[in-house]
């Protein structure tokens, strides 16, 4: 396994690598390791089937599904398909899923950690994928709105993103709309695993930010938004057949760019992991003294934290 950085601040590819093998624990250590610090690994030449695109995506956690469940794979419920090609008159995915800047699942309580998207088939042009660090994006704000937003909160919504979309399908059910309630998420989050900073922002799915008048609101989340994706931040990938990217979902945006869907297609297969690392347990007490005879007198105070994550 060699690694190779993609940019300086986001992308490794990781080569001599052949994912229809399970992978060791110490080469998982140095992937999981990778992921932490680089945000996003690619893996090219993979001809991986769907139970071995599944097995080493758990790796990562346990996954998750999506409300959209007609999106699903029948067998491997776990993979969730992007795609413009329909079969017997259904489309196989979802198409144009992800065309604006996101963090997968945002809007649900508990987000992905990350994700593992492999291209079946590829249009010859276009259809490439920005990611950008949240990170590098975070650190590079100036201190005084750094300051501003530390401790602010924004509402994800997906019947926000749904509606500005696909505002030429169906709308959600009410089913899918009570399985998809607004969430609040910190707009500054915390990396459970290495404790770096970053901004968590995003198009459309971000619908406010919380405590502020709407147009106030608007202003500062279309400000971060056009700061978070600044070319200097971020990885253009052009996808071919066979390619696994590995994103973090707890540090990076990403967005899908449009190709000429009439006469290409385009397959992709996503798992998502799951952040079961989202709470961090510490557990602390006390220990008896001989309070007859000592005085004990402690003051606490009690930061909020600003975990879930
Ligand atoms: C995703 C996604 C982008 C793409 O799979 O989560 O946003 O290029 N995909 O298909
Ligand atoms: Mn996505």
């Amino acid at each position: 396994m060699q690694l190779e950085n993609l940019t300086s601040f986001i992308g490794t590819e990781v080569k001599s690598i052949d994912l229809r093998e399970p992978v060791s624990d110490d080469d998982f250590a140095v992937l999981r390791d990778a992921l932490n610090q680089r945000s996003v690994l690619l893996f090219r030449g993979q001809s991986i089937d769907e139970s071995q695109h599944v097995a080493f995506s758990r790796r990562f956690g346990p996954l998750l599904g999506h409300v959209l469940t007609q999106f699903l794979k029948k067998e491997h419920p776990e993979v969730y398909v992007l795609s413009n090609v329909s079969e017997n008159g259904k489309p196989i995915g979802n198409h144009k899923e992800g065309w604006n800047w996101h963090s997968d699942l945002s809007y649900k309580a508990e987000p992905s950690m990350g994700a593992l998207l492999y291209a079946l088939e590829v249009p010859p042009v276009e259809g490439d994928t920005f990611f950008a660090s949240m990170h590098a994006a975070y650190e590079a704000l100036a201190d005084d709105m750094k300051a501003r937003i530390r401790h602010m909160t924004a509402t994800h919504s997906y019947a926000n993103y749904y509606g500005k979309a696909f505002a030429d399908r169906n709308p959600l059910t009410p089913e899918q709309l009570a399985a998809t309630p607004n969430v609040v998420h910190p707009l500054v989050r915390t990396h459970p695993e290495t404790g770096r900073l970053s901004l968590y922002v995003g198009e459309d799915v971000v619908k406010q930010i919380d405590g502020l008048p709407a147009e106030e609101s608007t202003a500062l989340l279309a400000e971060l938004n056009a700061h978070a994706i600044s070319p200097e931040f971020s990885y253009r990938h052009k996808w071919l057949a066979g390619d696994l990217l590995v994103w973090d979902n707890r540090c990076t945006m990403h967005r899908a760019t449009p190709y000429d869907d009439n006469v290409y297609r385009r397959v992709m297969h996503r798992a998502t992991p799951y952040d079961d690392n989202v709470y961090r347990r510490v557990m602390h007490r006390t220990t008896p003294y001989d309070d007859n005879v000592y005085r004990r007198v402690m003051h606490r105070t009690t930061v909020a934290g600003d975990r879930p994550f």
